[in-house]
């Protein structure tokens, strides 16, 4: 079903998931098209973004962000057109990027939304590499990682938005780059066109041994978007004084479950005393947004000379967000993973 102008389709969350979503956690609905108040503006969603935190908010575990009640609309980055605005500073026909959720249309009274103006280059990439996915890695690359020329920095999610962003700005900032990810072909795309100067298959028989071969200087910095068994192959490669921005654990978002053991908490915990490591953790917008316009202005720059790379894998439909969010989660993405709604 195409994106009409007579109704609004919107994905609601109905039923909290055990471990991987399926076809009962989230329900199809139409509805009327939402009418703006005063002081609201309402948005035609065109682009919707798929992001491996949306596991959380379908969760009522405790984390940073409250998570989405029972049936209200699945939250989601949008980029969208203002159909009409009764808010300063926005008028019909802008493009913008907000959080409008899995639905058609969103009201809005402004709040957070970027105006991107009429005519906007590339819109969906405010979604990805120009936007939340991109400052993250810009941000916590540079201010926890903080990369020195000559280092070795390693990434896992190494072909996703934020781990290729975070190589490619390593080797901008003079870094040794070593990507992780899943598969031959991801691999080959994280070497020959972003440029990391090797990429290990974690999938691959043997990986922890080919890791080790790869980093015969260890590893300085290593940005950790996956957890699991690549970090336990990752930890003891590791520097005195290594720097680990904590940025994701994709490979334990649906487990329902504590690991098998041994338990390696000992390991860790003497792996960081005795090498002095930082590791910290961190929550974008809450820690890093105030650094948005200076990584916008830098990000921008590099990405029309040529110096950074995008991939997007765009999806037409809305109908397919649930799949292909199901799918972003096992590791199916290759590249920024955008729901298209309309043509
Ligand atoms: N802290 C923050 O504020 C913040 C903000 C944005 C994103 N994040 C986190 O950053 C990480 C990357 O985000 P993204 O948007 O760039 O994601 P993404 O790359 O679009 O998707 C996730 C990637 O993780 C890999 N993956 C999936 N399951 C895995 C598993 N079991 N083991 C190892 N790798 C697995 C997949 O690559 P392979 O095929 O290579 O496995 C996939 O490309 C996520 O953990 C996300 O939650 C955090």
């Amino acid at each position: 079903m195409e994106q009409s102008d007579s109704h609004n389709r919107r994905y609601v969350l109905a039923q909290r998931p055990k471990g991987e979503p399926d076809g009962d956690t989230l329900r199809l609905e139409t509805a009327e098209i939402p009418v703006p108040a005063k002081g609201q503006m309402l948005l035609r969603n065109v682009f919707l973004s798929l992001d491996p935190y949306m596991r959380g908010r379908m969760s009522d575990a405790p984390s940073y962000a409250p998570p989405v009640e029972l049936n209200e609309v699945m939250v989601g980055g949008t980029v969208a057109q203002v159909v009409s605005s009764d808010v300063e500073g926005f008028a019909e026909g802008d493009w913008v990027v907000a959080f409008g959720g899995w639905q058609d249309y969103a009201l809005s009274d402004g709040t957070g939304v970027i105006n991107m103006g009429r005519n906007p280059e590339n819109p969906s990439w405010a979604l990805g590499v120009l936007g939340m996915p991109g400052l993250t890695a810009w941000a916590g690359l540079t201010q926890i990682g903080q990369p020195k020329a000559g280092e070795t920095l390693v990434v896992a999610g190494a072909s996703g938005p934020v781990g290729a962003t975070v190589g490619q700005i390593g080797k901008i900032l003079g870094c040794r780059v070593v990507g992780i990810a899943g598969g031959a072909e991801k691999c080959r795309h994280v070497i020959d066109v972003l440029g990391f100067d090797d990429c290990i298959d974690y999938k691959a028989d043997g990986f922890a041994q080919t890791l080790g071969a790869a980093l015969p200087n260890g590893i300085d910095i290593y940005f950790e978007n996956v957890g699991g068994a690549v970090f336990d192959a990752v930890l003891p490669l590791l520097n005195t004084n290594a720097r680990i921005p904590v940025c994701g654990l994709i490979s334990q978002y649906n487990a329902t479950s504590l690991p098998d053991g041994p338990d390696r908490m000992g390991l860790l915990m003497g792996t960081i005393l005795k090498k002095r490591m930082t590791m910290r953790g961190f929550i974008v917008f809450d820690d890093f947004g105030h650094l948005y316009p200076e990584f916008a202005k830098q990000m921008s720059g590099w990405v029309q000379d040529g110096r950074i790379k995008y991939r997007e894998e765009m999806i037409d439909g809305l109908e397919q967000a649930p799949a292909a969010f199901v799918g972003l989660l096992k590791g199916e993405a290759f590249g920024k993973r955008v729901i298209r709604l309309a043509k």
